[in-house]
């Protein structure tokens, strides 16, 4: 009602004021609409009968019906706009305070409503092509990641071969949109380019290998490149460290030379330890803690954990409060990385989205976030980002071969259930 009242109050009151065109009729006016908007009690409105008396005495009777009468109109007129519309406006606003009715939303910034920064990954090839996801990417987030485009196989596809050409594109991208940019991924045991993966060199041409990767890139992106994931996903959900070509050619202390080495090209860079599974797996909580106290105790520098959260919609709520909880206390950044929550779990072909799964997930997302703001003190909150924009965009259908709508825009980047619960959600 407070919404409405205001500012239509102005403009009424100017225009009556203009076509009236007398002085006495505007004091009338603006009497007769205070009282009725303030709605004040029987005798204060007796006092305007008595002033409309006086008023009689010095105009004539003649003018002061007309202007009741016109007043009378608008009244019935503001009565409906008060009555019909102003619940529509109102209602909206209350559960998510934007400034304008539902059908303008497209006026407000997911990012704004958030306490901390909210991003998505997104596909090089998409940002180039559809007009409609870059827009959405632009307005609605305020941290990006590249999907794929810098990773090891799109940087160094031979070896001695480099293409910046997608990650460059992105970095003008962010610049240009004032977005921040995070690095995925310096080191990880997939998306390696085949001369990597046959690699036939000992273990010194390895670590050089591996070095002048590292420190290529970051150098190429310092200053523009915001922070990185150095390494992805070392450890299996048992907590035992995942075989890979890294660690069966430089050992498993491979990983803190990751770190050092990342340092050195960029000291300013923000280094995360990036992977999946701490909403259900308590043994790799436990790994990646210890890991972490290891690498602090000998002045490894790791300033961030990333945890993906790549979850299902029947996630409780006990396992995404003890992620949260094991994340804020290693005292370091943490991101949610690459958020998307699943449907079909069943992984049902032909399986379609409904009103009702819409509400589960926007329960799920709303929970996440809420747990990640009341767990991750205001200084480690790095931010959290989808894995993605659209449903269509998702890796998550081509890996589970298997319809989904795992993100919070749905296949038109219209914005479904969970885009709401999110800003709900940090509060
Ligand atoms: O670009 C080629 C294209 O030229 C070719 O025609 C097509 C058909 O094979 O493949 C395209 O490359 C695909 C690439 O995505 C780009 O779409 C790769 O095959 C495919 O393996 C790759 O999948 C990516 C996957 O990581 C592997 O790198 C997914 O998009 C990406 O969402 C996924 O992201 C990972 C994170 O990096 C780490 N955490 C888990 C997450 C999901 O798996």
């Amino acid at each position: 009602m407070q919404f409405i009242e205001i500012s239509i109050d102005v403009s009424w009151l100017t225009f009556f004021a203009v076509h009236l065109n007398s002085f006495w009729s505007s004091i009338v006016d603006c009497l007769f609409i205070v009282v009725s908007f303030h709605g004040w009690e029987p005798q204060q409105f007796n006092a305007i009968v008595a002033l409309e008396k006086i008023l009689i005495t010095f105009t004539g009777a003649k003018e002061i019906e007309q202007m009741k009468k016109q007043v009378v109109n608008f009244l019935m007129m503001f009565f409906f706009i008060g009555t019909a519309v102003a619940p529509m406006m109102t209602a909206s606003a209350g559960t998510i305070s934007f400034a304008t009715p539902q059908s303008s939303v497209a006026d407000t910034n997911l990012y704004q409503f958030m306490p901390f920064p909210m991003g998505a990954a997104v596909g090089i090839a998409r940002m180039k092509n559809n007009a409609k996801y870059s827009e959405v990417v632009s307005k609605e987030f305020n941290s990006i990641t590249a999907e794929n485009a810098m990773k090891f196989r799109s940087l160094h596809p031979a070896e001695n071969t480099f293409n910046w050409a997608d990650a460059d594109y992105l970095v003008e991208f962010a610049q240009k949109n004032g977005k921040r940019l995070h690095g995925h991924t310096l080191n990880w045991y997939q998306y390696l380019p085949a001369w990597v993966t046959n690699f036939s060199g000992d273990s010194i041409a390895w670590e050089n290998m591996l070095k002048t990767h590292i420190q290529t890139v970051v150098a190429h992106f310092k200053g523009k490149v915001a922070s990185w994931d150095v390494v992805n996903e070392y450890f299996n959900d048992d907590g035992t460290i995942r075989p890979s070509v890294w660690v069966k050619n430089l050992g498993p202390d491979y990983i803190a030379r990751c770190f050092q080495y990342a340092h050195e090209a960029d000291p300013d860079a923000i280094l995360f330890y990036n992977d999946y599974g701490h909403e259900y797996s308590s043994a790799k909580r436990t790994a990646i803690g210890k890991l972490i106290n290891a690498f602090k105790a000998r002045n490894i520098p790791i300033h961030g954990i990333g945890m993906q959260f790549h979850m299902t919609y029947t996630q409780s709520d006990a396992n995404i409060n003890a992620a949260m909880a094991f994340a804020a206390g290693t005292g370091l950044k943490v991101h949610l990385s690459e958020l998307d929550i699943r449907l079909n779990t069943n992984k049902v072909q032909g399986f379609v989205f409904n009103e009702t799964l819409a509400a589960q997930q926007a329960d799920r997302y709303k929970f996440v976030v809420q747990a990640y703001n009341a767990a991750v003190p205001k200084a480690q909150q790095f931010g959290i980002t989808t894995w993605n924009v659209g449903d269509a965009d998702s890796w998550v259908p081509s890996w589970q071969g298997v319809p989904d709508y795992p993100l919070p825009f749905d296949a038109n980047y219209l914005r479904k259930p969970a885009y709401k619960a999110i800003i709900e959600g940090g509060k």
